[in-house]
């Protein structure tokens, strides 16, 4: 019995060595320790035996599942220890890698031009406002004194959705809803999307911006329209820019005027940016006629007002030298990434 006991631990020892995870070795400790081990059947044959033998064999019996039991301990520790070695060196983070590249996106150079449009407005006293891009004919020409029958509310120049609701032309339209809203004194800027029914080119598009202003205030003149319009193109030019008012034709203003400036390429003598003119258009302006102060609920014999509306990309185009409006539009990296 003693040899078998021997046979037992070793054969044990051996087979806890061998165990691969903790798993094994559960159930390894089932196979040895358990009611259907061989140490437990040993063990109910000890009734067999002479009565000097039996603390022996017992003393040697409980030794050896002692050392079973020590063993499985043992193995437990270093099985655990191994695993967590491996999920340390799974997880390890090398440092000396290379880093991941994040490209940093930056301002569409529209959105830059825009910026300082509006800050430049703000710092002259105006406020920002927003308009809806889906707008009533009311609003978009009807209170702007442009009838039914004009060119402007051709339906091939222009996206209706319904019978009188479109994708608006210009941001006028938010001169009249500013002024039904609030009243005098009035100084707002309002830069946003406008749609036209335009086949793409190299300056046209479908969809592009425009600022709006408007002025309404007692005494207001057409001298208030050419100071604060000089103004504008000094900040944003510098002040060596030179304007030029062309009289013009809006429904909704008189005088109408366009405001010019220098070509800052040629000097004025002509080149290709300005189509050999000497001149860039840069918005179109007047003194706000008094039936649409009136459509609007403001006596025109107290108060008065200019507006003007000018286009963004034309600015962002002539700003950054770029000869192609599609480029703002179509996402290039290549195109955005110079700004
Ligand atoms: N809405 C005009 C356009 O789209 C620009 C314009 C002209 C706006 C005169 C005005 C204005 O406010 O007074 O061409």
């Amino acid at each position: 019995m003693k040899e078998q006991l021997k046979t037992i631990q070793e054969k044990a020892l051996a087979e806890i060595k061998n165990a691969s995870d903790t798993k094994a070795l559960d159930d390894l400790k089932v196979k040895l320790l358990g009611k259907k081990g061989e140490l437990t059947a040993i063990l109910k044959q000890m009734g067999g035996l002479s009565p000097e033998e039996r603390p022996q064999i017992g003393q040697l019996a409980n030794d050896v599942r002692q050392s079973i039991e020590n063993g499985i301990a043992n193995m437990r520790e270093q099985l655990k220890a191994a695993q967590t070695e491996m999920k340390l060196k799974s997880e390890r983070v090398d440092v000396t890698l290379p880093g991941k590249h994040f490209s940093q996106g930056r301002r569409h150079p529209l959105n830059t031009v825009m910026d300082e449009l509006k800050d430049i407005f703000r710092g002259m006293g105006y406020s920002v406002v927003d308009g809806p891009e889906v707008e009533e004919t009311k609003y978009v020409f009807d209170m702007l004194l442009t009838d039914e029958g004009h060119p402007a509310r051709d339906p091939q120049d222009t996206f209706y959705i319904a019978d009188k609701t479109l994708l608006r032309t210009q941001t006028s339209s938010i001169q009249i809803r500013t002024m039904l809203s609030q009243a005098p004194p009035i100084a707002i800027f309002s830069p946003g999307r406008v749609y036209r029914r335009d086949a793409v080119d190299a300056t046209h598009s479908p969809i592009f911006h425009q600022c709006e202003g408007l002025v309404v205030d007692k005494g207001i003149t057409f001298s208030d329209l050419k100071g604060t319009l000089e103004l504008f193109a000094k900040r944003l030019y510098g002040n060596d820019v030179k304007v030029r008012f062309r009289p013009h034709h809006f429904p909704y203003t008189e005088p109408s005027a366009e405001m010019d400036f220098q070509c800052f390429t040629c000097g004025g003598k002509g080149c290709p940016l300005c189509k050999g003119e000497g001149w860039i258009e840069m918005l179109g302006s007047g003194v706000v006629r008094p039936e649409v102060l009136i459509n609007c609920g403001i006596d025109p014999e107290v108060y008065s007002g200019f507006a003007f509306g000018l286009g963004l990309e034309r600015i962002a185009m002539m700003r950054y030298q770029v000869d192609d409006l599609r480029l703002f539009y179509e996402n290039d990296q290549r195109f955005l990434k110079q700004f």
